[in-house]
């Protein structure tokens, strides 16, 4: 059956150089983004799609509970982007704006599209990187189980969609370099996801200094227990098994799928790998952060 047939086709809206998805996002609330009051607690965790945006929810809202995980996880049909959602998804500005201190949300946006104020030295941002390939291969089974989002017809044309920055927010090399060059001017701690993968107590460690959120080394042992991939999977607030077929279809796949580091060995052809590096090279010459390419390279 082609899957197709039986969803609807959500469209990408070019603006302001971003594309943005038909029914999620609306161009004129996005705009008004920029205008937002921030106070010195909110705190904005920055991903380009399929980085670990779900991960990072978890930490903080692990951090923000000191680790009591009981307090963060009950069962109500609810997922932890209700307490910690996207700025850039349509009605969440609103509620922003009126939203108790800390005030903790996610976002895909780059940065022009982001409250002016960050800029001002008001909030924070942690911004987390991810080896693109694997961002690739994440996003194009991400891309079969969304439904705001197009199915891919294969792999292949998937792939090409990724190299021209045909998907939503628009090219993976642009969102990072772009965020990355901002990063004296904002209030920024910039981590990976290999570096998570590493050594997630460490990364753990420094975010809890960022936000200057002291933890126990009881806390903190809890904090790093409760966000691993296998035990955060168990916990359907923070694996998103519970958000409705509406906006996930389930059969399709997980969103807490693998968890690691080159699962692109899997998925691209070696033609494929040699354009990824050539155009890697060129665009991330002058980038002063290295990824990490294979999970081997961890040990
Ligand atoms: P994979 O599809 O490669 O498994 P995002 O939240 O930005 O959409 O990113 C989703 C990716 O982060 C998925 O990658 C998912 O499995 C991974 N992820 C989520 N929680 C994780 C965890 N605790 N440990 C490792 N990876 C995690």
């Amino acid at each position: 059956m082609d899957l197709n047939e039986t969803r609807t086709h959500p469209e990408l809206l070019r603006h302001k150089d971003v594309n943005l998805i038909s029914g999620t996002h609306d161009p004129d609330d996005v705009d008004q983004i920029q205008d937002l009051d921030l106070r010195d607690s909110d705190v904005f965790v920055v991903t380009y799609p399929k980085s670990g945006t779900i991960w990072l929810q978890q930490i903080m809202l692990l951090l923000q509970a000191k680790g009591d995980v009981t307090s963060i996880s009950r069962t109500d049909g609810t997922s932890n982007a209700d307490v910690m959602p996207w700025i850039e998804v349509s009605g969440c500005r609103e509620r922003f704006a009126v939203a108790p201190p800390p005030r903790l949300r996610v976002t895909h946006l780059p940065y022009h599209l982001m409250p002016t104020a960050l800029s001002r030295g008001r909030g924070k941002v942690i911004y987390v990187a991810r080896n693109p390939k694997d961002v690739l291969v994440s996003y194009f089974h991400f891309h079969k189980l969304a439904n705001m989002l197009e199915t891919p017809k294969s792999f292949d044309e998937f792939f090409e969609k990724f190299m021209r920055g045909e998907v939503f927010p628009s090219s993976w090399f642009d969102h990072v370099k772009g965020w990355y060059s901002h990063k004296d001017h904002v209030n920024m701690l910039f981590i990976t996801y290999e570096e998570m993968i590493q050594d997630l107590q460490a990364v753990v460690e420094r975010i809890s200094v960022f936000l200057d959120r002291p933890l126990t080394g009881g806390q903190l042992a809890a904090v790093v227990k409760h966000s691993t991939f296998s035990n955060m999977s168990k916990i359907p607030k923070a694996s998103y098994v519970q958000v409705p077929d509406s906006l996930l279809s389930h059969r399709m796949g997980r969103f807490m799928r693998k968890g690691t580091i080159g699962d692109w060995k899997n998925h691209l052809s070696s033609t494929q790998n040699r354009w990824f590096d050539e155009v890697f090279q060129r665009e991330m010459k002058d980038f002063p952060v290295s990824f990490v390419w294979d999970i081997g390279d961890t040990e």
